[in-house]
């Protein structure tokens, strides 16, 4: 079994992505909807609420934790003796495959572009990069807010960041590609996600089962029937 976190709805997408990939793979996700938003969090509390999720995971029986969360990402150590911890952030840089020559636009949490993963991540490979953070969106999302509130809210954003050298835009926090239709719609370039990453899984013989630790409440509703779909729980 695997376990799969993010502080809320984000990491769905994620674990979307692996259950279609991996549909005999058992998988528990961590939505830590208490502890939301991650992004406005210090260091050290991130690292607190890390290990007990890895505490409850390891209790799980779990293997592997995919941390679908970019935020987490930016502030924890991967290296642990008793279970694999897997990072998104260096492979959703190694998907990008477009000019060197254009910028690379960063959106994430600000805890995410504090901490700069990304954009040292992008200048290591030669890319130049401005990141950029949203301090509402990932809480608006989860909120069940209507998107043309979040559309509007995105394109005044959008506006301080107009640039014809623009190339791809990444999209660093997991709960962004539930609205990536807005930001391709604005900038008219390639869009990056953590999705379809590789993280050497191997599914097993059985047919999965998927349990999800978070509130279920009406909110969420729509984006448990969005990103689960007909995944049997
Ligand atoms: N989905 C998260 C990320 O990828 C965290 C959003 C938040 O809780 O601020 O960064």
């Amino acid at each position: 079994m695997i376990g799969i976190c993010d502080s809320g709805v984000g990491g769905l997408t994620i674990l979307k992505d692996i259950h279609k990939r991996y549909p005999r793979l058992d998988i528990t996700y961590y939505g830590d909807e208490a502890n939301m938003p991650y992004g406005d969090k210090t260091k050290e509390e991130l690292e607190k609420i890390f290990s007990d999720i890895k505490a409850y995971f390891k209790d799980k029986g779990c293997t592997d934790i995919i941390v679908a969360c970019n935020t987490m990402c930016s502030a924890i150590e991967f290296n642990d003796d008793t279970i694999k911890i897997h990072d998104i952030i260096t492979k959703t840089i190694d998907k990008l495959d477009t000019p060197k020559d254009k910028k690379v636009l960063v959106f994430a949490t600000p805890f995410t572009i504090k901490k700069g993963r990304y954009q040292k991540g992008l200048a290591e490979k030669g890319y130049q990069s401005e990141g950029i953070a949203l301090k509402d969106l990932a809480r608006d999302i989860e909120d069940g807010i209507d998107k043309a509130v979040i559309k509007d809210k995105l394109y005044q954003e959008f506006r301080k960041h107009q640039d014809e050298n623009i190339g791809a835009i990444i999209l660093g926090c997991t709960h962004y590609p539930i609205y990536k239709d807005l930001f391709y719609e604005y900038y008219k370039v390639p869009v990056f996600d953590s999705l379809g990453l590789a993280f050497g899984l191997e599914d097993s013989d059985e047919k999965g089962a998927i349990s999800l630790h978070m509130e279920r409440s009406d909110k969420l509703a729509h984006f448990l029937k969005e990103y689960i779909g007909d995944i049997k729980l």
